[in-house]
């Protein structure tokens, strides 16, 4: 099961990715996960993206394309992968097409997850996540049982350092001009799958998971 899971910042990629790996048990590949590890062990990935995670701008293409290429030719993605958070631009989906043929995998779904802009900010700026397993929670719509820890190991939630309100906005804005371009390219592929991502949580799951009981 080979997947790319697409969406505007907040819209609930990471969230859903926990649940698709916890089902299909295959590799989650985020590239935020990625950078934000580097940025945390101090090495030279981590500080050449930090400037850019900061400013909420992209970071750029050959830096990230070659971190999915060293990672998508490890074995465990021989049994399928899902890609959280790239491709982001439309250089990427189209390196993306070598790295794949490389490996001989072909793609089964690009599954889009769409929430209306104006709902972001607030899923953004409301969001806590866990620094010890990286679990998100919302202030509102997703709280942990206990206010600001984490229900699965008891440690204490943190804001991340993009989900002030003043770089939440710039990431959005970033973001939305790549996404168009990327939807009309994998649409004429064939692989695109819209969800609609306005839901709860288990709804919005339960609708990807109708696709990809398909597959398996
Ligand atoms: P990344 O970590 O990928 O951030 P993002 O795309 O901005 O996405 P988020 O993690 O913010 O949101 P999400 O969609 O995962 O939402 P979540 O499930 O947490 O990237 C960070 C940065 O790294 C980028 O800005 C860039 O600098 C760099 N980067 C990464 N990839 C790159 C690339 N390919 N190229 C260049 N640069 C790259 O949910 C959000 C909140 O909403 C949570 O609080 C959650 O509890 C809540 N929520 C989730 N689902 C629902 C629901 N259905 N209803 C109500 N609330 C919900
Ligand atoms: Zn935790």
């Amino acid at each position: 099961m080979n997947l790319i899971l697409m969406g505007l910042p907040g819209a609930g990629k990471g969230t859903q990715a926990e649940k698709i790996v916890e089902k299909y048990h295959i590799p989650h590949i985020s590239t935020g996960d990625m950078f934000r590890l580097a940025i945390k062990e101090g090495t030279e990935l981590g500080t050449k993206a930090k400037g850019y995670m900061d400013q909420g701008e992209l970071v750029p293409d050959e830096v990230t394309i070659g971190i999915v290429k060293e990672r998508l030719s490890k074995d465990d993605c021989a049994k399928g992968f899902l890609l959280d958070g790239f491709p982001r631009t439309l250089a990427q989906a189209e390196a993306l097409e070598q790295l794949l043929a490389d490996i001989d995998a072909t793609l089964d779904y690009v599954l889009h997850v769409d929430v209306p802009n104006e709902q972001l900010v607030e899923r953004l700026t409301g969001r806590r996540i866990c620094p010890t397993c990286g679990t998100a929670y919302h202030v509102i719509f997703n709280p942990p049982k206990e206010e600001g820890i984490c229900d699965k190991d008891g440690s204490k939630l943190i804001q991340r350092d993009d989900d002030k309100e003043a770089t939440v906005k710039k990431r959005l804005e970033v973001n939305l001009k790549q996404t168009q371009p990327m939807l009309d390219f994998y649409q004429e592929k064939g692989y695109l799958v819209t969800i609609a991502g306005d839901q709860n949580i288990d709804k919005v799951f339960s609708d990807i998971d109708v696709k990809l009981r398909g597959l398996s």
